[in-house]
């Protein structure tokens, strides 16, 4: 009987049990306060969730379901189906979101939108434009099922060489901080996430995963990070990645000062962190610094849960970064089991690219005003890139979109005619070149990266007489994982020699030639622009940018792109030229950042080195006049108002770019000559129109960061505000006091170089 009455009460509380477990599931991410579900959790739960789950198109050993799944994605966090855990999907890239095509199992494909490249969107000087660009992203990302965009990027052109620098926007920290605030307001306002990265000092890809970035905190606050803080407290991404370099001798995924002191603290950023993909060494000290999620995630979780066991590393640091990744989780579509169609709308995205594309090129010379075309009817095109265009970088920047426009494409699109034997010319070289390498993944760039057709005199003398004028295209391609070389920066004796031969050629017949720069970062001009008529920036701009390339040619679109970087007179004179990519060069370990806050114009207009193009230069088809600069006070109190008027004085209707410099009172503090710290662009002006434009300067505005005391100060002095058209053309100049210094903001006493350096300074 005694048996019995157990048996019964055992098989009681079994039934009983499991059937609590059936009606209540335990607690639901979404449904339970995100520290039940922390204490629902095992360590290993945690610690696989902190880690990527790996190759993201290998199967989930929980889920096992391909469906969860993006071909083409860059990585998955775990999933815990047990507590309500969905996985998220995280997705290059800066230039559109980067998936295949053609997913594997699936009879559809999934084509994106290659919308111009960072560098091309900046020069548009539009954060409006570029919020409009960030929502068509953001919206492929959602269609298609993903749930982070790993953009926007934002290192500093510090140099010409840099292989990333199409994914960037500018040398200037202040434009990099608003295009960037724009954009991921623009992709954010999808409902999906964003990555801001490389956090931060990743200017130098030659070998990117080790190299140490050395620079005084000054360099580090006014240049490097600026653009970060103006992003995050502006548009506060999802997410930040952490860098693959070391700074001032810690990589920066696992230094706790970057990751928590100034970003979380300092900054109040609210996202998660994740590394760069297989960044950092040290998952305990990634861990420790708030580095939340390590991608793409593999053999670290065995390195955390012996660490958690042997009692290196605290569970409840992991906990604060689960918390901050159910956070995350918990805004995600995959949260919201969002029904992705698989169909965005690639034609308005198309349009959006294209009109993206025309606003961030930059007219770089307009002799004689030979553009725009004028009884143009029959074009020669030069140059295998007027043939192949390129729409954007390699690498994780690249975008599977389904077609890019050729600029032969663009003009028969638009009723020219073409020089058929020319093209015939070129036709053949670019198949030959795609022939030698069937089958090799790298085919689509083959022609990029080919030297460039030799035409003789002969060849280019026949094609005068049946041309109205000729097209010389100047391509260049690069991406993550190395450096342009001095040589990719100049351009080829054979590039030379062409524009010199068309040039004479069509000259000598009283035809215009023009030059377009179809490149992702600067190069040479100062050696060859004599000899063309005009020359046209277009950058990398996307799959549309040959379209817009012609548009602008025929005066359909009147250019109004500005540059958002110095092009130098020569490579040399780049203030980190010497110190690029590191020391010791070949194999470098340490790049020292000796320019200091020099960079860009910064330098070229302080130490009087002068550019082939300034930063902020770029011509229009009509002239603006800029009248009645008038500040709200000649004495600085917390704000100080600038307003300006604008009027299109020429005959062709546009927009023009107005950009504030300031240059501040040398005390204890050197400065350079002037900074820019705001700007503002026309709406489409007609001859005779105008409009007056406004400028706001706060406390930050005036401020420098002074390393001795750790925070940013504007001192006591006069302030000239400067308004230009270029850094180069300033128009109207007005002054005003700040009668006593103010310590603008305090931050922590963090992050000094490790090495000496020899900062470059207007006192030595
Ligand atoms: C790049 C990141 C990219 C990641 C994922 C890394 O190599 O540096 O920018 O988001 O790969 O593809």
């Amino acid at each position: 009987m005694r048996k019995r009455i157990l048996l019964f009460a055992l098989l009681f509380l079994v039934f009983k049990f499991s059937f609590a477990q059936s009606n209540n599931p335990g607690p639901q991410l979404g449904k339970s306060k995100i520290q039940d579900i922390i204490s629902a959790m095992t360590l290993e739960d945690k610690v696989y969730l902190l880690v990527g789950v790996g190759n993201a198109n290998q199967k989930d050993p929980i889920l096992g379901d391909k469906t969860t799944i993006i071909d083409g994605a860059a990585g998955r966090t775990w999933a815990i189906p047990r507590l309500g855990i969905t996985p998220t999907i995280l997705t290059d890239g800066p230039a559109g979101l980067r998936i295949n095509s053609h997913p594997a199992g699936l009879d559809f494909t999934r084509y994106c939108t290659a919308f111009p490249t960072a560098t091309a969107l900046a020069c548009t000087w539009n954060p409006e434009l570029i919020e409009n660009v960030g929502k068509a992203m953001g919206n492929e990302v959602l269609e298609y099922g993903s749930d982070v965009l790993l953009a926007p990027a934002i290192n500093i052109h510090r140099n010409p060489l840099c292989g990333r620098n199409f994914e960037y926007y500018s040398e200037d920290p202040y434009v990099v901080g608003k295009m960037a605030a724009a954009m991921i307001r623009g992709i954010q306002s999808n409902g999906v996430g964003t990555s801001l990265k490389h956090f931060a000092t990743n200017n130098i890809e030659t070998n990117r995963t080790s190299i140490n970035a050395v620079m005084s905190q000054r360099a580090l606050r006014e240049i490097y990070l600026r653009g970060f803080e103006m992003a995050v407290k502006e548009a506060q991404p999802w997410t930040v990645m952490s860098s693959y370099n070391r700074l001032n001798g810690y990589y920066t995924s696992e230094n706790r000062d970057l990751i928590t002191t100034i970003l979380r603290d300092e900054w109040k950023f609210e996202g998660m962190v994740m590394t760069d993909w297989g960044g950092g060494a040290d998952a305990v000290a990634q861990m420790n610094a708030g580095n939340d999620v390590l991608m793409p995630g593999n053999h670290q979780r065995q390195e955390l849960l012996f660490a958690l066991k042997n009692k290196a590393l605290d569970e409840k640091v992991i906990d604060q970064n689960v918390e901050r990744v159910l956070t995350f989780i918990m805004k995600t579509p995959h949260f919201r089991a969002y029904p992705f169609s698989n169909k965005p709308d690639l034609v308005a995205h198309a349009l959006v690219s294209k009109n993206a594309a025309s606003e961030g090129m930059v007219l770089l010379k307009n002799d004689n005003n030979a553009l725009p075309f004028k009884n143009i009817k029959k074009v020669a095109l030069f140059g295998k890139t007027s043939y192949r265009f390129i729409a954007g970088g390699t690498g994780s920047g690249e975008v599977n979109y389904e077609k890019a426009v050729t600029i032969k494409d663009g003009f028969v699109n638009n009723g020219f005619k073409v020089a058929k034997e020319l093209e015939d010319v070129y036709t053949q070289f670019i198949d030959t070149i795609t022939k030698t390498a069937k089958n090799n993944r790298r085919d689509k760039f083959l022609v990029d990266f080919h030297p460039e057709f030799a035409l003789s005199k002969d060849q280019i003398n026949a094609q005068v007489k049946n041309s109205d004028i000729a097209i010389i295209t100047i391509g260049r391609n690069a991406g993550e994982g190395s450096d342009r070389k001095v040589a990719d920066f100049s351009l080829t004796n054979t590039e030379k020699q062409l524009i010199k031969d068309v040039s004479d050629a069509f000259h000598a017949a009283n035809k215009k030639v023009i030059v377009v720069l179809n490149i992702g970062g600067v190069i040479a001009t100062a050696d060859w622009r004599n000899d063309p008529d005009a020359i046209l920036l277009a950058w990398q701009s996307g799959q549309e940018g040959a379209n817009a390339i012609v548009d602008i040619l025929k005066g359909k679109v009147n250019p109004s792109g500005k540059l958002t970087m110095s092009f130098p007179m020569a490579y040399s004179d780049v203030p980190s030229a010497k110190t690029f990519p590191g020391d010791p060069e070949t194999n470098p370990i340490n790049a020292l950042y000796n320019e200091g806050i020099y960079v860009g114009y910064r330098y070229y207009a302080t130490f009087k080195v002068p550019t082939a193009y300034e930063f902020g230069y770029g011509l229009s088809y009509t002239k603006f006049d800029y009248s009645n600069l008038q500040l709200s006070s000649t004495t600085f109190q917390n704000e100080m108002v600038a307003k300006v008027t604008v009027k299109n004085t020429g005959k062709t209707e546009g927009k023009e770019v107005v950009e504030l410099y300031l240059s501040a009172p040398n005390v204890e503090i050197e400065k350079p000559v002037q900074e820019l710290k705001a700007f503002a662009k026309t709406r489409s002006l007609k001859p005779g129109e105008s409009q007056e434009l406004t400028f706001v300067l706060n406390p930050r505005s005036l401020a420098s960061f002074w390393s001795g005391i750790s925070s940013w100060v504007a001192e006591k002095g006069q302030y000239e505000v400067r308004i230009g058209s270029s850094s180069n053309d300033i128009r109207l100049k007005a002054k005003f006091d700040l009668p006593s210094t103010i310590v603008v903001e305090k931050e922590h006493p963090v992050i000094y170089p490790n090495r000496k350096l020899k900062e470059l300074s207007t006192l030595q």
